[in-house]
C-alpha cells in the first residue's frame, strides 16, 4: 500500500516545495506524470491538461503538450497546482507558431509547428542539465548559450550556435542525446500528441 501511495500523483503533492538530491522531477518517478491505466490526457498523462492557463489562442498541439506542463506548473486558480507556477501573461511566449523574423527555432524543437514549453526544456530525469534546460548552461551561468539555441542573430558571437549540443530523449532508437542545432534544423517537427 504504501509503496502504491507513492507510485500515484499523490507524492506530488508531498514533494512539492522539497528539494530533491537529483533533479525535481527524477524524485517523481515516471507515474508522477504518465498514468499507466488511467490517463486523464494525451501522453498518458497522470494530471489532467490545463487549457485554462494557455495564453489566448493557443494550438490544438498547446492544448496537449505545454497544457500538461500547466497542470502542475500554474496557480491553483488557473487551474494547476501551484508548483512552481508559470503564468501565460509574464512568460516567455509559448502555444503558437512562430514568427520566424522573432525566433529561428530548430524544426526538431517544435510540436506540430507550434512553440511548446518542451521547445526549451525535456522534462525528463535522463536530462542533467539545469532546470532541465535543452542545452547545458553552466548551472545558469552561461544562459546566452541557451537563447543562441534560437535567437542567433541576438547573441554574442565568442558562444558559437554551431558548437551547441542540444538534449533530446524522445529517440529510444537512438536513445537519450546530444544533437547540433544543425541536424535538429532539418528535422520534421514531430507531431503533437492526440487531445484526450
Ligand atoms: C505531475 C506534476 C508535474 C508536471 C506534469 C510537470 N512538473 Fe515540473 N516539477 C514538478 C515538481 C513537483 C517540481 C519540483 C518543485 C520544487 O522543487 O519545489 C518540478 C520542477 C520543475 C522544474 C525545476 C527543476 C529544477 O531543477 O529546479 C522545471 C524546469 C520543470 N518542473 C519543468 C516542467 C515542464 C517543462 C513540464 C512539462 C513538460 C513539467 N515540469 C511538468 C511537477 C511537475
Ligand atoms: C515531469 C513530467 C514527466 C516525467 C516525470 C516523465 N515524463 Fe515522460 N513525458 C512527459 C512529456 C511532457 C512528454 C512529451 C515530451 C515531448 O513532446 O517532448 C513525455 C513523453 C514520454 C514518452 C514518449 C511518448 C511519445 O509519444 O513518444 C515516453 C515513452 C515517456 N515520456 C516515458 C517516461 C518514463 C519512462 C519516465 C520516467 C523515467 C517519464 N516519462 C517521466 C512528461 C514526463
Ligand atoms: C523560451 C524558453 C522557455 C520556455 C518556452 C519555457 N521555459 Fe521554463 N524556463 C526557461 C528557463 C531559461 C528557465 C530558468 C530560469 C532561471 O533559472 O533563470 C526556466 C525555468 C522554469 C521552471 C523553474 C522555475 C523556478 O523557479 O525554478 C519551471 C517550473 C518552468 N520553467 C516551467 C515551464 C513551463 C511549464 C513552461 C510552459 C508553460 C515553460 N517553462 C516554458 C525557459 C523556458
Ligand atoms: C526554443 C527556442 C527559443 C529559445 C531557446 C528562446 N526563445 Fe525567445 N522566442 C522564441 C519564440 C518562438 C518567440 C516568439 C516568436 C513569435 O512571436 O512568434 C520568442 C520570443 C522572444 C522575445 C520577444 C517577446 C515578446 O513578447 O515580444 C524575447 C525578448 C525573447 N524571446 C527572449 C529570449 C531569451 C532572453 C532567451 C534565453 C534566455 C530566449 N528567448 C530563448 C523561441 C525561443
Amino acid at each position: 500500500m504504501i509503496k502504491k501511495a507513492i507510485l500515484t500523483a499523490s507524492f506530488v503533492f508531498i514533494t512539492a516545495g522539497a528539494s530533491f538530491a537529483a533533479g525535481a522531477h527524477d524524485g517523481m518517478q515516471c507515474t508522477g506524470c504518465h498514468s499507466l491505466h488511467n490517463a486523464k490526457g494525451a501522453l498518458i498523462a497522470e494530471v489532467a491538461p490545463n487549457t485554462k492557463a494557455l495564453p489566448d489562442g493557443a494550438s490544438r498541439s498547446a492544448k496537449s503538450v505545454s497544457a500538461f506542463c500547466l497542470g502542475c506548473h500554474a496557480d491553483a486558480d488557473k487551474g494547476g497546482m501551484g508548483i512552481l507556477p508559470i503564468s501565460a501573461h509574464t512568460t516567455h511566449p509559448f502555444g503558437s507558431r512562430v514568427n520566424k523574423k522573432v525566433a529561428n527555432v530548430p524544426d526538431g524543437l517544435l510540436r506540430d509547428g507550434v512553440m511548446e514549453c518542451v521547445s526549451c526544456h525535456d522534462p525528463h530525469p535522463s536530462n542533467a542539465n539545469y532546470k532541465y534546460l535543452r542545452v547545458d548552461t553552466k548551472g545558469g551561468k552561461q544562459m546566452a548559450a541557451f537563447c543562441d539555441l534560437c535567437h542567433p542573430a541576438k547573441v554574442d558571437k565568442s558562444v558559437s550556435r554551431d558548437s551547441l549540443r542540444v538534449f533530446d530523449s524522445m529517440d529510444e532508437v537512438s536513445g537519450a542525446k546530444t544533437s547540433a542545432v544543425s541536424d535538429l534544423a532539418g528535422a520534421k517537427p514531430a507531431a503533437a500528441p492526440e487531445k484526450k
